[in-house]
């Protein structure tokens, strides 16, 4: 099976619902190493629990964030990992860190990208009177929250919807989301074709809708 490695700085959900999915024989991949910037994130113990080798790294024991992501890099790819899935990874990553691993690592986001790069994105799409809003899986470039997006799930907007109505609302379709295209991934439906992903060997024109 391929190898996966994850990145999370949180409670780790996404990573749990990862989980969930390869125990449920829907997800053909074998995950080699959990890593965090944060030695408290819950997502750590998850993968403890579930046997799989962890990696915290400190960012302040670093010169800059080139160095850490570098050292960081160096270890993933040490761990064999063929696939990096950042799974509420909340920190930039340098361009030349990742140039290796073009195309092989997926971010999942809470916004229906374009919209809403970077933080706050609930709080954003409620500011704007969005109808809907949504969580998008896109291929990590240099640029933040920018590679090209690969599958997207939506979520009307209520009336009565608050910020943490529309986060926990969101969450469940960002549990289907995540795994659903790493799936695709592992699989070989989906690749990356230097530009932008390819699936069913056609350029994605629109990204998929979950
Ligand atoms: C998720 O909502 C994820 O989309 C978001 O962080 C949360 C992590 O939750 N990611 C980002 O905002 C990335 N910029 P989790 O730790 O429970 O998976």
């Amino acid at each position: 099976p391929a190898k996966v490695a994850v990145l999370a700085s949180g409670r780790g959900s996404n990573l749990a619902a990862l989980l969930d999915a390869r125990t449920r024989g829907e997800l053909p991949v074998e995950f080699v190493l959990v890593g965090s910037d944060k030695a408290t994130a819950g997502a750590l113990r998850l993968a403890e629990a579930a046997g799989i080798a962890t990696l915290a790294l400190d960012p302040r024991s670093y010169a800059d964030r080139r160095a850490f992501d570098l050292d960081l890099f160096e270890r993933i790819t040490d761990s064999g990992a063929e696939w990096l899935v950042l799974a509420g990874f909340m920190r930039i990553l340098d361009g030349e860190a990742l140039r290796p691993w073009a195309g092989r690592i997926i971010n999942i986001h809470p916004s229906l990208l374009p919209k809403y790069r970077g933080l706050h994105t609930h709080r954003r799409a409620l500011e704007a009177g969005d109808a809907e809003h949504g969580a998008s899986v896109h291929f990590v470039t240099a640029e933040l929250d920018g590679g090209p997006v690969i599958a997207q799930a939506r979520l009307p907007i209520g009336a009565g919807d608050d910020e943490q109505s529309l986060a926990q609302r969101l969450l469940p379709l960002e549990h289907r989301l995540l795994p659903a295209v790493l799936a695709e991934l592992a699989g070989g439906r989906l690749q990356w074709d230097g530009h932008g992903p390819r699936f069913d060997g056609r350029p994605l024109s629109m990204p998929l809708q979950l």
